[in-house]
Parts: structure tokens; sequence; C-alpha cells
């Protein structure tokens, strides 16, 4: 197997490692941890640290939250629809200019290619820029009353300080889909990006200073789990958005039910994927194939579970099989890699673990199954394909957010609903048939936050996304994604 390492990296992003360990972005302030405390963030390729960070505690968190407060009474609560639409559109524009670089720091700290890496930095600028737009279109309604001589409107403010917490599989990206809707509505936030992956949100926040977003609006707090609970745990949040699993978002749901702080949930899935006896079977197998594999399967709305008709899946089972022992694995910085490692060594243990699990099961491995040679202390995991799986099996009903796929057949479409139901999560689904009328049936049928036909995985900024059941609450993107970050208040006057 090839290797890249941080040598590989271009003049901008190695200056930008050479500016020493990370801080917090405080109040337009880069200040250390107040107890000193710092962590490593680790290249996924080799298992070697990159920097070092500094580790937010309650303290910080305090401090971070008081920023943000005096922001929104101040400054960034004083910036009109119009001037916050400018600076949002300001922001993709700082993006795109150092797309190179982000996407090289996204690369480095989470493991993808880098061609993957710049896709999700274009995707964020393209997220900001529909934001943008709306800073200037929130409004209100006017009611209608029976009673005679009432004028009665509804007016939409910000829900005020916002704690968000991101994962580690889209680091920039998922930062961006939490920013933009706090940019445009007028709120201001800490964000806290997640230990593994913290270094595309440092520099974000150098170019949100560069833009000159006014100091307090955006505080980048770095940390781990405990310094996400302390930030959720301060009194003064108004509002929670969390992406990450459904454990710790079951957790911060039951805290902020305490204190009635708002709160949006993203969390795990395990997402079906079906392939109706019609569809064309190329695409299918195609799809299929990205739609788990793609991000080396660490993605929440990966389709982890292949549902295909009895009369095609030896020919699909097949199909995948030679597709994922074709894949070249290696580093996000090698321009050969099409599939990167996991984030990191508990998710490496966590992946083998459900291998291992799904082998005892009984389920028979058609590809992969271990760790690649050459790995070398980086955190690779072959594509991993399991047929001969039950529903029952913990491989069928697991998230397992890594390489590993599981096929299941079905024989007809009531039944393929039913089990394609039979979760806890309900995050997403997909359909592969040319029986369009057939599709949206099914569509109907079944229970997640988003339908794919004949694609896996096509999103959108105007796009709804989001999840039924322990898949969490609310959703993220388009209009629907501003309504989280504002409060509805009804004026009625008697005149
Ligand atoms: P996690 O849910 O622990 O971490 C996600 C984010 O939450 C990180 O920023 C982390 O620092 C923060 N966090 C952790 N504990 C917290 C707490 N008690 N209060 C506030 N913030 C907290 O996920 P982890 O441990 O990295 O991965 C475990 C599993 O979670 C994965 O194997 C996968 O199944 C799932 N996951 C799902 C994601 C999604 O996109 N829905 C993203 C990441 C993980
Ligand atoms: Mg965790």
């Amino acid at each position: 197997m090839a290797t890249a390492t941080a040598d590989a990296l271009s003049k901008p992003a190695q200056e930008f490692l050479a500016r020493g360990p990370g801080r917090h972005f405080i109040g337009g302030e880069w200040v250390e941890s107040a107890d000193g405390r710092m962590f490593e963030t680790i290249d996924p390729a080799t298992g070697e640290a990159i920097t070092e960070m500094a580790l937010g505690g309650p303290e910080d968190a305090a401090r971070a939250v008081a920023a943000a407060r005096e922001a929104f009474e101040g400054k960034w609560g004083a910036t009109s629809p119009s001037k916050r639409s400018g600076l949002i559109w300001a922001l993709a524009e700082a993006i795109k200019a150092n797309l190179g670089e982000l996407a090289e720091l996204e690369s480095l700290d989470n493991g993808k290619p880098l061609g993957y890496a710049k896709g999700d930095v274009a995707a964020a600028v393209s997220h900001l820029r529909y934001h943008a737009g709306w800073a200037t279109k929130i409004e209100g309604e006017t009611i209608p009353f029976s009673a005679p001589d009432v004028l009665a409107y509804t007016r939409k403010e910000p829900v005020g300080v916002c704690a968000q917490i991101v994962p580690w599989n889209f680091p920039l990206l998922m930062a961006i889909w939490k920013l933009a809707p706090v940019l445009a509505t007028g709120c201001t936030t800490v964000l806290k990006p997640a230990e593994q992956t913290p270094l595309s949100a440092a520099r974000l926040a150098e170019l949100i200073e560069e833009v000159g977003i006014p100091a307090g609006t955006v505080n980048v707090l770095s940390g781990d789990g405990a310094t996400g609970a302390a930030l959720v745990g301060q009194p003064d949040v108004d509002k929670v958005a969390f992406t990450g699993s459904t454990a710790v978002g079951r957790e911060i749901g039951a805290k902020c039910g305490r204190e009635l702080k708002r709160v949006t949930l993203e969390l795990g899935g395990k997402s079906p994927n079906i392939v109706l006896p019609d569809a064309d079977l190329e695409l299918a197998i195609k799809g299929s194939y990205e739609a788990l594999y793609f991000n080396t399967g660490q993605v929440c709305n990966a389709g982890s579970r292949l549902f295909v008709h009895s009369s095609q899946y030896d020919e699909v089972v097949s199909g995948l099989a030679e597709a994922a022992k074709a894949a070249r694995v290696g580093p996000g910085l090698d321009p050969e890699t099409e599939l990167g490692p996991v984030v990191s060594a508990e998710q490496h243990e966590r992946v083998m673990g459900y291998i291992a699990a799904g082998r005892d099961d009984g389920a028979e491995l058609v590809a992969g199954g271990g760790t690649p040679d050459g790995s070398n202390g980086g955190y690779f995991v072959e594509p991993t394909l399991f047929s001969g799986a039950t529903d029952e099996m913990k491989v069928a009903r697991e998230e397992i957010f890594g390489p590993v796929l599981v096929a299941l057949p079905y024989d007809d479409l009531e039944e393929v609903a039913a089990r394609a139901n039979d979760t806890e999560y309900g995050l997403a689904a997909g359909i592969w048939t040319r029986d369009l009328s057939k599709a949206h049936k099914l569509a109907g049928m079944l229970q997640a936050g988003v339908v794919y036909i004949n694609n896996w995985g096509m999103g959108d900024p105007a796009s709804p996304f989001g999840g039924f059941k322990a898949s969490g609450i609310g959703r993220e993107r388009g209009h629907v994604g501003l309504d989280a970050y504002l409060e509805l208040k009804t004026v009625i006057a008697q005149l």
C-alpha cells in the first residue's frame, strides 16, 4: 500500500500547522484553555500525532457562551439582515479561495481522499451561498381573526445563543451546516468540532475573523465529549444542535428536555437500500457500492442494509464483491486512493469487532474482512461485504460506521418494506427500479427522513435532511432548517 504523509501538504497547509498548537476562538481572541490542557489530533493514515489542540473545560465553555451572549445582545444582534447576508457570502468566498488548503487539512485529519475532501469544501460553499439568500427573507405572517378590529401577526426572532456539536465524518461541511442557519437568522454560537478532526474548524475560525464577522458571533471551542457536555450544560445556552451517535444524542436530548432548551439531533442509521427486480442492475450495483463505501462507510445515511430480490441476488452480490476487492485503499493524501482509513483507533477496533461478530454469527464474508497489508499503524479496513446474514444478526441491526455492507435477499414488496422498517432508525432509504409508480408507492411505505430513488445520497442546500425514530429530531437544510433557529412570536392588537 502506498504511503503519503503531512510532507505532501501544500505551503498554505504547512503554514497553518506551523502556526503552532490550536487554540480556542472565543470572543474574537485566540485563547488557551483556562487549565492549559491540550490533546493530540491524529493522522489516521499513520496513527501519528499531527498537532496539539486546546482541550476545553467548563470554564472555557462558560467564557465562550458569555462571548456569544454579548455578541447576540450587541454587535451581531444589531447587524442588519442585508449585512448578515453579505458576510455569509463573504465567508463562502473565503472558503472557496482556500479550498485546496481546507481540503488538505480535512484529508490529513480525517483520512478521506483529497478529491472527496474538495467536494466537501465545495458543498460548504454552496451551503453558505444558499443561506446568504435566506438572511433577508425571514418573514412573519398576518393572521386573520374572526373578531373585528384585530391586527394579529407573527414575527420570527432568532432563538439566541446556540451550542453546536459536530462529528468527525464531514468535519467542515457539518460545521457549515450548523453555522449557516445561525448566521442567516441572527443567532450566535459556540461550535465544538470533534476531537478526532479539529483542524478544519480552526482554519474556518481564521476565515470568520478575516471576513469581519463580529467577534463573539461564532466561537470555536475545541475539545472532546466532556467539552461538549460542559457546553450543553451551560445555563445560558438557548439551543443545542448535535450530530453524532444516537447514544450521545439521547443524553443531550434528555439534558435539554430537563432545561427546556431547544434541541435538534441528527443521529445514526441502518438505512435500507432496496433493489427491485426491474432495476437497471449496472446502475444499482454502482450506486449501492457508493451508498455504503463512500467516506469509508462513515456516513450517517450510509445504505448499510442492501435488500436484493432473490432472482438477482447472486448477480448483485458478485458485482459488489468485485468492486470491493478492486478498491484502492490508502492514505487520503495519496491521489490513487479510493478508500481512506477509518478515523481513529477506536473506530478501527469497533469496525473490526463488528466484522468478527458477523463471522461468529455465521454470516459469509464475500469480500474483505481484514486489515490490509502494509497498514503501518494506519487505521485501514478492507472494504467488506457480508452475504448469508439474517435480519437478526448484529451486523444487520447495528450501525457499524465503517466499510461493511450486509446484503440480504427478499421476495416481495410488502415483505421488504416491513423488513426495511424493522429497525430503531429511520434516516434514509433507497429504491432502485425502472417502475416509478412502484418506487413512489414504496417511498410512501418506508420510515425514513429521506428516500432516494435511482441514486443514493443526493442532496442540496435546499433539500431537508434528518431522521425518523432514533435517527434524530428536526431537520437541517432548506427553509425548514431555519425554523430550528427561530422563535415564533404572535402579536395580537385590539384596534
Ligand atoms: P460521538 O457521538 O461520541 O461524538 C460526536 C460529537 O459529540 C463529537 O464532537 C464529540 O466530542 C461529542 N460528544 C461526545 N460525547 C458527548 C457528550 N456527552 N456531550 C456532548 N458532546 C459529546 O460519536 P463517536 O464516539 O465519535 O462515534 C461513535 C459512533 O457514533 C460511530 O461509530 C457512529 O456509529 C456514530 N456517529 C454518527 C455520526 C453521524 O453522522 N450521525 C457521526 C459520528 C459518529
Ligand atoms: Mg463517543
